[in-house]
């Protein structure tokens, strides 16, 4: 499509006040044509320069445009051939997907629909946050799966019990209290689909329509989407060297829910100290509000024992422990848990049930299997080691190819470094350019939830092979070098 005829359908889409940046109303608006099929798979997209010409916006605002769709899945970019619309991303029909003008959904809806989005795409350097499964033991999950699907087992394929399959609840109590230092019997265990269902069931269950829930800024993107969906008000922390702070005008706002990551802020990288993790507690007891503490990779740590998990010591029982299989497994699994105090266990597991209807009793009961009996222990013994190679290769890639010019933290665990460079480099120039190398780079700004945060990069390395990894660190520094000279 010519760039006249896309502005043609962009422009009377533009609304000038309506507080949201220019960037995300074009983004979305080419975003919707790629979905209502509007723009094909395989379409060519006009050059950042005349779109940019057509719309009468900076050149520099298309190229964020360009690769925030890139990085997303709906467009693509090959050096030297241009951009175009991406088959990875499943088109749908033009009915099929509301918008909030077209049905006129709910406030609500409309807030949840244009939120920040996560990432479909699962490969390519560096996309945060994605697991390997290239060593996942397939063979014998799919063996231990298949006993479950036999006639004598046909108890598991009923609707779940409120908590999820006591065996499994079981297990995973006995692997927490091991290895993350939980305090925590079976019936406190409830498991989830995915942490958005934690994170979910927590704010129904502990906060009231029109509260407020405070939690890190930056963040992980589903997590002031799903609290502002439970009709709470966020309220954004800042981060310092030893965690998030809570200061004393949010604290005024008396928040029902602080979320956290204390092993491993999501993305900065922050480790929690003692110091931060104690005052937390205390202020928890006294100001009377949850701490929901999201534990999401901390099974992959590095240089040292990291340090037990908040819900460990906290003695007044108002931490609440969520943890997921999606880094350690895969995300596709979607399965998750939230330790609960014990006098909550009974009313969580029944509002589980009484919401949700939980069901995947056979996968439940492979997963108490694969713990029980070792594979799982094995299996992050064998993903932490090969993280850590790709973690020391990533360093001393960058180290050789970008020097002093990029300074890397937060790599004490998980599987993504926070990286911050000359704060002259235009950050978003840089994701552009290297998107048209076909290298997936993440603005740290993308995972903000108040403007002005230092920009700077999340590299994933968790899903990029050992051996391409300086090769990829070369297409960067290349784009570096072509910004910075
Ligand atoms: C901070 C954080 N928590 C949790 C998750 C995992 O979410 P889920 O269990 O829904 O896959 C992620 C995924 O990227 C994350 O970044």
């Amino acid at each position: 499509m010519e760039a006249i005829l896309l502005s043609d359908l962009i422009l009377p889409r533009l609304v000038p006040d309506s507080g949201e940046s220019l960037q995300n109303q074009i983004a979305q608006c080419i975003q919707r044509c790629v979905l209502d099929g509007l723009l094909k798979v395989g379409h060519r997209m006009p050059s950042t320069r005349a779109l940019a010409s057509q719309l009468k916006v900076s050149r520099i605002t298309v190229l964020r445009v360009y690769e925030r769709l890139t990085s997303e899945g709906y467009l693509s970019a090959s050096v030297g051939s241009g951009t175009y619309v991406a088959d990875t991303f499943a088109q749908r029909g033009p009915r099929e997907r509301p918008t909030p003008t077209a049905t006129g959904i709910s406030r609500r809806g409309a807030q949840i629909v244009s939120s920040t989005q996560g990432l479909v795409q699962l490969e390519g350097a560096f996309v945060p946050g994605v697991a390997d499964i290239s060593q996942f033991p397939f063979h014998v999950w799919q063996r231990l799966q298949n006993r479950y699907l036999r006639k004598e087992f046909n108890m598991l394929t009923g609707y779940g019990a409120g908590g999820g399959y006591m065996p499994l609840r079981r297990a995973l109590a006995s692997y927490l209290r091991i290895s993350r230092g939980v305090q925590c019997e079976p019936e406190q265990v409830i498991i989830t689909a995915g942490t958005h269902q934690s994170l979910d069931l927590c704010a129904r269950m502990l906060t009231d329509h029109g509260g407020t829930a405070a939690t890190e800024d930056p963040c992980h993107w589903g997590i002031p989407t799903v609290l502002r969906a439970a009709g709470l008000e966020v309220l954004a922390c800042k981060l310092d060297d030893e965690g998030v702070v809570l200061d004393e005008a949010t604290l005024a706002a008396s928040p029902k829910l602080l979320v956290a990551t204390p092993s491993h802020q999501y993305p900065s990288g922050t480790v929690m100290s003692l110091k931060r993790r104690t005052e937390l507690l205390r202020l928890a007891h006294e100001r009377d509000f949850w701490i929901l503490e999201d534990d999401y990779d901390s099974e992959f740590h590095y240089d040292e024992r990291p340090l037990p998990s908040l819900q460990g010591l906290d003695t007044h029982g108002r931490v609440l422990y969520m943890g997921t299989f999606s880094k350690v497994l895969y995300p596709g699994l979607r399965m998750s848990y939230v330790v609960v105090p014990p006098a909550l266990a009974d009313a969580f597991a029944t509002s589980l049930a009484q919401l949700f209807r939980p069901g995947q009793i056979t996968t439940h009961a492979a997963m108490a299997d694969f713990i029980t009996s070792g594979h799982f222990a094995a299996h992050v013994r064998t993903m932490r080691g090969v993280y850590a190679e790709r973690r020391a290769t990533l360093l001393d890639s960058f180290s050789r190819h970008l020097g002093r010019a990029a300074t890397l933290s937060g790599g004490r665990a998980g599987l993504h470094l926070q990286c911050h460079f000359d704060p002259a480099l235009d950050v978003g120039a840089l994701v552009a350019e290297g998107a048209a190398l076909k290298l997936s780079l993440r603005e740290l700004q993308y995972y903000q939830i108040e403007a002005g945060q230092p920009n700077g990069l999340v590299l994933g390395y968790g899903g990029v092979p050992t051996e391409q990894i300086n090769e990829k660190v070369a297409l960067l520094a290349q784009c570096h070098e072509r910004l910075m000279g």
